[in-house]
């Protein structure tokens, strides 16, 4: 019995590190620049960190690293206004079609991306979204750092016409849509930060699943996190591994056993669609898909350097 207490801590604390989709709420309040403008309305669901709201006071959420993960629930005929970040910022689209517009010096470059595409918005460009489509839109927000500053407004409907706003400031004849080959400066550096889900190399494995590296070697190289989609059939799992960073499994289809370890002990929990685990630095971990069906799992590591994880089968 006297490693009990040691099982149970390690169970609690895994646990503290689980946010359930069936727990948590949409705050259609979390953005107070949108307060008062209907097609700019949308809703978060914080998993890790604030993302780009204030509300880092939120406790139902798990603290940021190096990262912060969120979704965002999007409407047919709804806006976000064109602004910049400091920061890095990820769109992962989990469902419908979203249009994403850059904008520099009143030209505007927009990308439809569909499920599974990602746009990584890069530092300090400006970036509004939009769905023009029959379907809401989900997708997954993740800010690389932990406590972001707020968003700097550029076409906001408080100061400009809606019309302008809800282009993203171009005017009539301004915007192009999205060419990977295209010649406009706009153009060019857009296309360094478009992944398309089609586009990219599948990488099996020699443990019996498939990576997808969307940010870091071979996928958008850059300097803050590793952004991959797994892809996990059914009775497959890897042993336990440890990274000097924190990282974080988001289940987006089937399910997903994942277990710590520490001294022997173990604890394992099955995360459903939309629920997330976050691992601290350190912590021993795995995964295995006990389910008929694959399971497909957005993950995040909190750099972006080489990998150093050999995955061995379980
Ligand atoms: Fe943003």
């Amino acid at each position: 019995m006297d490693n009990q207490p040691t099982k149970l801590a390690l169970a609690d604390r895994m646990q503290a590190h689980v946010g359930r989709f069936t727990d948590k709420v949409f705050d259609w309040k979390a953005f107070p620049s949108n307060v008062g403008y209907e097609d700019l309305a949308r809703a978060q669901m914080r998993y890790i960190g604030a993302g780009g709201s204030p509300k880092a006071g939120d406790t139902s959420t798990l603290k940021p690293d190096n990262f912060t993960v969120s979704l965002i629930y999007k409407e047919p005929g709804k806006y976000a206004a064109c602004h910049s970040h400091e920061i890095e910022e990820s769109f992962l689209i989990i469902d419908g079609a979203l249009i994403v517009g850059w904008e520099r010096d009143g030209e505007v470059v927009e990308v439809n991306l569909g499920p599974k595409d990602m746009i990584l918005n890069a530092r300090d460009i400006g970036h509004g979204f939009r769905v023009d489509g029959v379907e809401p839109v989900m997708m997954s927000i993740s800010v690389d750092v932990g406590k972001p500053l707020p968003p700097v407004y550029l076409y906001h409907p408080k100061d400009t016409a809606p019309e302008l706003a809800r282009s993203f400031g171009a005017e009539p004849g301004k915007t192009m849509h999205f060419d990977r080959n295209g010649t406009h400066p706009l153009q060019k550096q857009m296309a360094q930060y478009v992944v398309r889900h089609s586009e990219l190399p599948t990488i099996w494995e020699d443990a019996g699943f498939t990576r997808k590296v969307y940010v870091g070697k071979g996928g958008i190289e850059h300097d803050t996190c590793r952004k991959e989609m797994l892809g996990i059939p059914s009775r497959v799992g890897v042993k336990p591994f440890t990274r000097d960073v924190e990282d974080a499994f988001l289940v987006l289809e089937g399910s997903l056993i994942v277990g710590w370890e520490e001294n022997g002990e173990k604890f394992e929990t099955e995360l459903g669609p939309r629920d997330l685990l976050k691992t601290p630095a350190g912590q021993p971990h795995w995964f295995r898909n006990n389910g008929a069906s694959h399971a497909t799992v957005w993950y995040i590591v909190g750099n972006a350097e080489a990998e150093t994880v050999k995955y061995e089968k379980a």
